[in-house]
């Protein structure tokens, strides 16, 4: 089977990533509870029975409290840490009194977020650490200075980003000794910038699509990990009530319910298939929090490798509500 870009730098990752944004209640600095935690053990489970065995982090999911039940769940369960694959952010900060939210990565930060990250887990080590969004002052050498601690120190094993278009990359890239192993990026079925942008060459209308120019091409020519956020656009084709949506969602939603009754799998399966089925080999970071959907995200693995060019085009030629040009 052909590997991805993670699996060819030696790296155990799965096809699928879980996504812990959901754990550890609401955004707030209230304690976790019992609840979040049982809740933990089943996501957990539910993800690791389905063969799901990487799970993205960062710190400021639910103030900490994301990383914190999931360190929990995984005290109250033998799982060996070597078989996991732990990936987790830093960088954003939120407002505190009159500091404003920003991004930071500077030296003393990026060190002390992963302090707090590891024992909030309760781990020795990341397997991968992102920069979450790009902080216009970044100083790369001192980025570099910062990784250079953290992989010495075993804190962590690899370095990635998040959020980044090829140049930031680039640049980043310059001063750091060792690739950058992951670009973590809004990619769906219903957001398609990252295919138009491709599509629309030379046309007014691809110059209107946020995704960043040549940036799939440069990951895919530097081995880097295409991981996307958001892979089931939020239940929006698998299930969400969906009120006032324009023709093409509701069109599109369709007919992933038909494939889906036809290959006898799951929604959620066609969704995330599609987004497999790209040559990038993309890898989908689920969010939902609830077991069965878990178990039902990984038939994708299979719908990828049977999906058929036309059956991948019928459905972004659905979601694009338009012809391709
Ligand atoms: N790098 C970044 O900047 C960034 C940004 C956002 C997220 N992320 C990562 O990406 C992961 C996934 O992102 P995401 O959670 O925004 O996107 P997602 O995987 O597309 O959607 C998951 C969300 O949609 C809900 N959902 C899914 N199917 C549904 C259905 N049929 N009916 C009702 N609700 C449904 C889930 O609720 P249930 O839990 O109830 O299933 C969950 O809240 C996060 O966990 C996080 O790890 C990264």
């Amino acid at each position: 089977m052909k590997q991805t870009p993670l699996q060819k730098r030696g790296i155990a990752a799965d096809r699928i990533v879980l996504g812990c944004m959901g754990l550890g209640g609401t955004w707030d600095n209230s304690p976790e509870t019992n609840e979040q935690v049982l809740e933990a053990e089943r996501a957990i489970d539910a993800a690791l029975e389905s063969g799901i065995r990487m799970f993205d982090h960062a710190d400021i999911y639910k103030m900490g409290k994301a990383e914190i039940v999931f360190g929990q769940a995984l005290k109250n369960r033998p799982y060996i840490r070597e078989q996991l694959v732990i990936q987790s952010k830093c960088g954003i900060r939120f407002a505190e009194g009159e500091m404003p939210g920003r991004y930071d990565f500077s030296k003393e930060h990026i060190l002390s977020s992963v302090d707090g990250i590891l024992s909030r887990l309760g781990m020795e080590y990341l397997d991968i650490l992102l920069l979450h969004r790009p902080d216009p002052l970044m100083e790369p050498e001192e980025v570099a200075e910062a990784f250079a601690k953290l992989k010495e120190s075993g804190k962590v094993r690899h370095f990635g980003v998040s959020n980044m278009n090829a140049s930031q990359i680039k640049l980043l890239q310059h001063y750091l000794p060792d690739p950058l192993v992951v670009n973590q990026l809004q990619m769906n079925l219903h957001h398609i910038g990252w295919l138009e942008e491709g599509v629309l060459v030379n046309q007014q209308a691809g110059t209107s699509f946020s995704f960043p120019e040549s940036l799939l091409a440069h990951c895919q020519l530097e081995n880097i990990q295409i991981q996307a956020w958001a892979p089931l656009a939020g239940g929006l084709y698998s299930g969400r009530e969906l009120s006032g949506q324009p023709e093409s969602v509701l069109q599109t939603k369709k007919l992933v319910h038909r494939m889906a009754a036809e290959k006898e799998t799951s929604a959620e399966a066609i969704v995330l298939g599609w987004l497999m089925r790209h040559p990038a080999m993309i890898q989908p970071v689920i969010g939902t929090t609830k077991p069965e959907r878990i178990r039902s995200s990984v038939d994708a693995i299979r719908i990828a490798e049977q999906m058929t060019r036309e059956e991948w085009y019928s459905l972004y030629v659905a979601s694009r509500g338009r012809k391709m040009p």
